[in-house]
């Protein structure tokens, strides 16, 4: 698909905002949408400094914008920055998506862990949450909603490896409910009678050091999933498939959390497809 957009002056713009964004797919994501719909209505990358966030995210009534994606390094200080925010965000400790309201306040929610479960039920048939245990490696941003997620659908029990022991104390403290620790250099015995496993560290990914991780106690009917989509076939879910664990890659994620936004700003329910996903996928290229 061709992105050509209309534009009149009656358009609905959204965006992202993050430092940098130039790496950033939801432009291209959102496009497609828009076009896929007829929609009279642009989605923008919006490069803002950490130091300018605030005031970028104030103007955005004035300016008349629908609403607005944030990403990286600004989803806490959106937390912080929004008029309003729902108590997912709020438990999460950030905000992805922020949807401008009629009366001009800032209206702020967290769709990462709407984007992780739907990449998951899309994924594998028949998955739930309660399964069983689920072992999240990493304690950061991205783990927080997972577990958030998690834990509001019924995961019987946690267990939360990281590097830096107090950052998962942290998250097991906000976020309260049936989470464990388990130091980094455990691991791989955290894995025993798991039901799921997902990776949401950096490791894997292109650029960064590798995730060293034996999977022979995890049992073959665990679902892998690695948050890292790039590449989309992480050696850890090469090592997984390998061994016959259902697996699911990271790009999913990304795909779904867009949904809601999308919805809020242009009033359309998107659907996530494969030609939506090789479209986005092109994009790397
Ligand atoms: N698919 C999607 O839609 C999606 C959404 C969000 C994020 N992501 C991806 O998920 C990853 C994490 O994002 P985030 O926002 O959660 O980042 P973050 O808040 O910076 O957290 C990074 C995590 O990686 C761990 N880590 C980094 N280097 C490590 C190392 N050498 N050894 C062990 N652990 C290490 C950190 O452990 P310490 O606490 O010890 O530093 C921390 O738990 C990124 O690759 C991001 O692109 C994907």
């Amino acid at each position: 698909m061709s992105i050509g957009l209309t534009l009149s002056g009656r358009s609905r713009i959204a965006g992202v905002m993050g430092w940098p964004v130039a790496h950033s797919r939801s432009p291209r994501l959102h496009g497609y949408w828009l076009q896929e719909h007829g929609i009279d209505g642009a989605y923008v990358p919006l490069p803002v400094r950490p130091e300018q966030f605030t005031a970028a995210l104030r103007a955005l009534p004035m300016l008349g914008f629908a609403g607005v994606n944030v990403t990286v390094p600004h989803k806490e200080a959106a937390l912080a920055a929004v008029d309003r925010s729902n108590p997912t965000a709020r438990r999460i400790g950030a905000v992805n998506t922020i949807v401008v309201s009629t009366d001009g306040t800032l209206d702020g929610r967290n769709s990462d862990g709407f984007g992780f479960l739907e990449n998951l039920r899309a994924g594998v048939a028949g998955w739930s949450p309660k399964a069983g245990p689920a072992v999240l490696l990493g304690a950061g941003g991205a783990a927080r909603a997972i577990a958030v997620a998690l834990l509001d659908s019924g995961a019987p029990e946690i267990r939360i490896v990281n590097r830096t022991v107090e950052r998962a104390e942290r998250l097991c403290r906000d976020i309260g409910g049936l989470l464990r620790i388990v130091s980094w250099t455990e691991r791989a015995s955290a894995l025993a009678e798991a039901a799921l496993l997902v990776n949401t560290t950096t490791l894997g990914m292109t650029g960064q050091l590798a995730l060293e991780l034996a999977l022979d106690r995890l049992p073959t009917a665990a679902v892998v999933n690695d948050i890292v989509y790039s590449p989309l076939e992480t050696p850890l879910l090469a090592a997984a498939k390998a061994r016959g664990n259902p697996v699911v890659d990271g790009l999913g994620m990304l795909l779904h959390q867009a949904r809601p936004g999308f919805a809020a700003w242009f009033g359309v329910e998107p659907i996530v497809t494969p030609e939506l996903r090789r479209f986005v996928l092109d994009a790397a290229g």
